[in-house]
């Protein structure tokens, strides 16, 4: 299993969203977010430090998905997150030792869909 963490422009939820449910993966977690990312070092330089401490209005994704489905969520994310521009976001791949449905107490890849 796998925990994707993807930082996007709170505008690219809701299509995000859909093509996820669209390919068969309806279960994530939705967060507020605040961040900065690369670029901000460099407008540090030109704009002094108040700049640099600007952090842009983000959207956290959060979903667990078995390692098959990997890399539909990802493809998913990329083509209705990217602009192909600076600031699109990022993702964030991480290993899931366990999972359990609290409902149910079934363990392992059974509870996350
Ligand atoms: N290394 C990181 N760790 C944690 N959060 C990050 C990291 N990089 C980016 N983020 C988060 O992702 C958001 C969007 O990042 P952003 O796309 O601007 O990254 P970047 O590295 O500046 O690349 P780009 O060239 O696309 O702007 C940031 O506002 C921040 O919340
Ligand atoms: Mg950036």
């Amino acid at each position: 299993m796998k925990k994707i963490e993807a930082i996007i422009r709170p505008s690219k939820l809701k299509a995000i969203q859909q093509g996820l449910k669209d390919v068969d993966i309806p279960c994530l977690t939705v967060l507020p977010a605040s961040g900065t990312g690369l670029q901000k070092s460099f407008t540090k330089i030109y704009r002094g430090t108040e700049q640099s401490l600007t952090l842009q209005q983000r959207t956290m994704i959060m979903c667990v998905v078995s390692d098959e489905n990997l890399d539909k969520c990802v493809n998913v994310i990329l083509k209705f997150g990217s602009d192909g521009e600076v600031g699109d976001g990022k993702i964030f791949i991480y290993n899931v030792e366990d999972a359990i449905r609290m409902s149910t107490g079934v363990r392992g890849h059974e509870a996350i869909h």
